[in-house]
């Protein structure tokens, strides 16, 4: 492992008599201390609302929430801070582009691009947007190894097309797909991107300018930060052309009796009073992740990645869910056992004391285009070990021998 276990006080536990190990990352990833110590720090010591208060509990409750954006824009390599919007997880992030870019710029007959790996979350805001405005959604299908086809990506694309709005690390195959490439696609028709980063900013070092993507959109909950918050990160050029998604205090300037002045980016997306405290204790995160070193992260995920398909794919009963490649994989491996339903898999790893998902992982029509019902997932992150590997292999024996 990565790191020292003890930064981990929930991983110290039994469950049904077993030591804890923690394989269900890619749906929420626990805290270290330093993040839990930082919420349990504001409420303490800092706690009052912000960019409200002249007090100096507040400037200080202010100042730390200013830190975290820049933090957040420094961590992806945003060109400002303004760039970064602050909001509940990374589906509202997508709904806000939806709600404010969507409504804006997708008429009648344009097109909207995603892929067959998407999450609910990037899927539903554009196929009820492209209902809406009577616009077509258009799906990238996979190659026979779980890769985006891109060729036919580039058969979709035309002048027709306005946004391609794809994951960039799927959460059930752990395909990485290529963002630089289908960003550049995409910009040569004239079209915008959106990347889903809710699993690749947590794995893979992420660069917005490099990539060249007009959105980003990411959770805290996913890199060690609390739940309840997310990011959206936008071009400046862009985020200043877009209306508010929701009105109220803080993205205002000035309410007159005949007009409003709305407030500058990124404030004026941030109606009401946000998670102060959950935003503040994710830059504790973001400070942790970058003491470690994201390319450490990534190679680390490699690693048990490696390890943990060599000792699953001995069994022919066992399908494993991912690209062939290990360099095109973020740390996440699903797959099924023949003859078994995946959330008995789960109930006997459980039993176990190890922690994965089972079912449709919130991307349907990803695991029905596998002509599935449900798969099995281990998905990993910093304090997983190759032990951690080796007691899955044999709570997969385990699954093996009942159903034999
Ligand atoms: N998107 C999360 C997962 O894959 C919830 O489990």
């Amino acid at each position: 492992m990565l790191v020292d276990p003890k930064d981990f006080p929930i991983l110290k536990q039994k469950i049904n008599g077993k030591p804890l190990i923690y394989l269900d990352n890619a749906a929420t990833t626990q805290k270290p201390r330093k993040v839990i110590n930082a919420i349990s720090n504001f409420y303490t010591k800092s706690n009052a609302n912000i960019h409200r208060g002249i007090h100096s509990l507040s400037e200080k409750a202010t100042t730390a929430f200013e830190e975290s954006r820049a933090k957040v824009a420094a961590f992806i390599n945003a060109a400002s801070p303004k760039e970064i919007v602050f909001t509940k997880n990374t589906t509202e992030s997508i709904n806000l582009i939806a709600k404010t870019f969507g409504e804006l710029n997708i008429k009648a007959g344009d097109e909207i691009i995603v892929s067959a790996l998407e999450h609910h979350s990037n899927l539903l805001p554009w196929r009820m947007l492209a209902e809406k405005k009577k616009a077509v959604l258009r799906i990238i299908p996979l190659n026979s190894d779980f890769t985006l086809n891109m060729t036919e990506y580039a058969k979709l694309i035309s002048d027709k097309t306005r946004l391609v709005a794809i994951t960039g690390m799927s959460n059930v195959t752990g395909t990485l797909t290529p963002v630089k490439r289908i960003t550049s696609l995409a910009h040569k028709a004239g079209a915008k991107v959106l990347i889903d980063g809710a699993q690749y900013a947590a794995h893979i070092p992420t660069d917005v300018q490099s990539i060249d993507c007009d959105f980003f959109v990411f959770s805290a909950h996913k890199m060690l930060g609390p739940t309840g918050v997310g990011v959206l990160y936008a071009k400046k050029e862009i985020l200043e052309t877009l209306p508010p998604f929701l009105y109220g205090g803080d993205m205002v300037k000035s309410v007159q009796q005949d007009r409003i002045i709305l407030n500058d980016i990124p404030h004026k997306f941030e109606a009401g009073t946000p998670n102060i405290a959950d935003v503040i204790a994710f830059g504790s995160a973001i400070d942790y992740l970058s003491e470690i070193g994201m390319d450490r992260i990534r190679e680390h995920d490699l690693k048990l990645l490696k390890f943990a398909k060599e000792k699953f794919s001995k069994y022919k009963e066992v399908a494993l869910l991912c690209p062939k490649d290990l360099q095109k994989s973020g740390g996440t491996l699903s797959f099924t056992v023949k003859g078994v339903h995946p959330h008995d898999i789960a109930e006997i790893f459980n039993q176990e004391g190890i922690a994965i998902r089972a079912g449709y992982h919130c991307a349907e029509p990803l695991i029905r285009g596998l002509k599935l019902n449900s798969a099995a997932r281990m998905s990993f992150y910093i304090y997983n070990s190759l032990d951690n590997i080796k007691a899955a292999e044999k709570a997969l024996k385990k699954v093996l021998k009942i159903f034999k």
